[in-house]
């Protein structure tokens, strides 16, 4: 398959760090027996490959700024253009020895994102999308889930630690979606989550309080499927919403008046 110059830089620069990823996710799974855990090696691998990926990203584009998780914003010369990248999006899983966890990367230019990639290193999986060009898992084309019933949707959601968000909504969220979906599943990636949406298999996702890093890639996945990505109250998408909501039109609408729903019955009570 012909690709861009672009996406060929940042899967280059993906590709590199996976290699690391990989070795240390393997020897995650030894360390799962010992008493101290893989913990702080877990950490070291993170901030491996965010230094891998700025590495090649600035090599191959002098002067665009670059914003990681790990290491925060470094302001380039070039103030049109910046990568915005999470090394390990699903840390906890990597931590557990669960092979769901991915590499993000996007590229945002004067404040529209342009191009995106999320790339799980065991599944081999590689989501690449280009604005105006498609999104494409591999080699093949994707398209957002045609079904149009709640009933027969598969959802994604965020099942936040106590200490990182709004228990109560979540559970009453969690409840009233329950109630109308075919099945709600939480992956706990949620570069993957947006992937997925735009690949189909999951026909819708939410999740509050997310940061830039965890969604860039995925919002311009889930566009390029033809597919609807907003904050929680229908607006569209910035990178510093406190909450997104994807799928496709018709499950988006109605998943976003369930949503809403839910927010009015806390108040009034
Ligand atoms: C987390 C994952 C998780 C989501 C969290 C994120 P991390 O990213 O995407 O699915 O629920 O909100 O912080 O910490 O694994 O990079
Ligand atoms: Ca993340
Ligand atoms: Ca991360």
């Amino acid at each position: 398959m012909l690709r861009s110059a672009l996406l060929n830089v940042m899967i280059k620069a993906a590709h590199k760090a996976s290699r690391a990823l990989k070795r240390d996710f393997g020897e995650v799974e030894q360390l799962q027996i010992s008493v101290k855990g893989p913990a702080s090696f877990v950490t070291a691998a993170d901030r491996r490959a965010e230094e891998t990926l700025r590495a090649e990203l600035e090599h191959a584009r002098p002067g665009y700024s670059f914003l990681g998780e790990e290491g925060g914003l470094h302001e380039g010369t070039d103030k049109t253009h910046c990568w915005i990248v999470d090394p390990l999006d699903g840390t906890l899983n990597f931590l557990h020895g669960i092979p769901h966890f991915a590499i993000s990367i996007a590229l945002e230019r004067e404040g529209t994102i342009i191009a995106g990639i999320v790339y799980n290193p065991v599944s081999d999986d590689l989501f690449t999308a280009e604005r105006g060009k498609g999104a494409f898992l591999n080699d093949r084309r994707l398209r957002v889930a045609a079904r149009r019933e709640l009933s027969q949707a598969v959802v994604a959601c965020a099942l936040p630690h106590p200490s990182r968000g709004d228990v109560i909504l979540t559970r009453n969220e969690h409840a009233a979606v329950q109630q109308k979906v075919a099945g709600l599943r939480r992956f706990g990636a949620a570069a993957l989550d947006l992937a997925w949406v735009a690949a189909g298999r999951l026909d819708a996702y939410w999740e509050h309080g997310l940061s830039p890093w965890d969604i860039a890639a995925g919002v311009a996945l889930v566009r390029e499927a033809g597919g609807f990505v907003t904050d929680l109250h229908g607006r569209e998408i910035e990178l510093k919403s406190s909450g997104i909501l994807a799928a496709n039109a018709a499950i988006h609408a109605d998943m976003l008046a369930l949503l809403s729903e839910v927010r009015c019955q806390m108040t009034e009570v």
